[in-house]
């Protein structure tokens, strides 16, 4: 935690949830101002991020609807005059086999998790181009690596995901904003643990180097140092926050 305030805008979707909630108050706690939403309300998380002394702006937002994302985008660019970091943070995640899976469950995966994404980054990239400086950091899984049954529309959203991260990041490079993307593995916390079984915690503990299950807070490092400038020549990567997965 730093104590020096910044001018730069941080913008979280999904702030609502396990992760964002602790993404919020890390970047508060970093000195960044916000631009919080959310499907839910991000009132009580704007109130504690704005306990950290730094300014917060939060406004309710579907996603799935391109309409909602220009009022929001808008909203932010009025209230800051600048959005320099991108946070693409909430996902649509569910459960259901290829059998169970309609087609139009399939393309409200891709709508939620390539599709907004995709429209929040063309929403704020020309402000992170008028000032050469900009961040993207995508919200994956490190399950696209190591799927398991029912996580066909999820893995294959967030596949395209790092599609967009990585074509994103070439056409961007030049202008000094970066695109990367964290991939964690499950992560417990209040939602986490009312969807998923006790044992799936246990048994993606025992698949890891580190036997343990990880806490939001495990994958605050990764995104304070991608939006950082010390991660200013590392664009298009995909940094798995795993517990040591891939070594097993
Ligand atoms: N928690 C895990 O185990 C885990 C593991 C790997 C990756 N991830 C990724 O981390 C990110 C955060 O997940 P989380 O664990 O905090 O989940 P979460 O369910 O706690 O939070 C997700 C948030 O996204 C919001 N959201 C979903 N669809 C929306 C829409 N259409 N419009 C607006 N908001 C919408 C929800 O309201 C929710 O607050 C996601 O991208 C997820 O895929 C999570």
């Amino acid at each position: 935690m730093t104590s020096s305030k910044t001018d730069r805008v941080a913008v979280i979707t999904g702030a609502a949830g396990g992760l964002g909630r602790a993404i919020a108050n890390r970047l508060a706690a970093d000195g960044y101002r916000l631009a919080l939403t959310d499907a839910a309300s991000c009132s009580d998380i704007a109130a504690q991020a704005e306990q950290c002394g730094v300014e917060v702006f939060h406004a309710a937002c579907d996603l799935d609807s391109g309409d909602d994302i220009a009022a929001f985008s808008q909203g932010v660019l009025d209230r800051y005059g600048r959005a320099d970091i991108l946070i693409n943070n909430a996902a649509r995640m569910g459960m259901q086999p290829i059998d169970e899976l309609a087609i139009d469950a399939f393309r409200g995966y891709l709508r939620t998790n390539i599709e907004a994404p995709f429209q929040m980054s063309k929403a704020f990239i020309p402000a992170m181009t008028a000032h050469g400086f900009g961040r993207i950091v995508n919200t994956v899984s490190n399950s696209v690596w190591a799927p398991f049954p029912g996580v066909l529309g999820y893995v294959t959203s967030k596949m395209g995901l790092i599609g967009l991260t990585r074509a994103l990041a070439v056409e961007l490079g030049e202008r000094g904003i970066t695109v990367n993307a964290v991939a964690p593995n499950l992560t417990r916390h209040r939602n986490t643990e009312q969807v998923m079984p006790a044992e799936a915690f246990e048994s993606q503990a025992q698949r890891q180097a580190i036997k343990r299950t990880a806490t939001p807070e495990d994958i605050l490092g990764a995104v304070a140092f991608l939006i950082s400038d010390d991660a200013a020549f590392m664009t298009g990567q995909t940094l798995s926050v795993d517990g040591g997965q891939i070594l097993l």
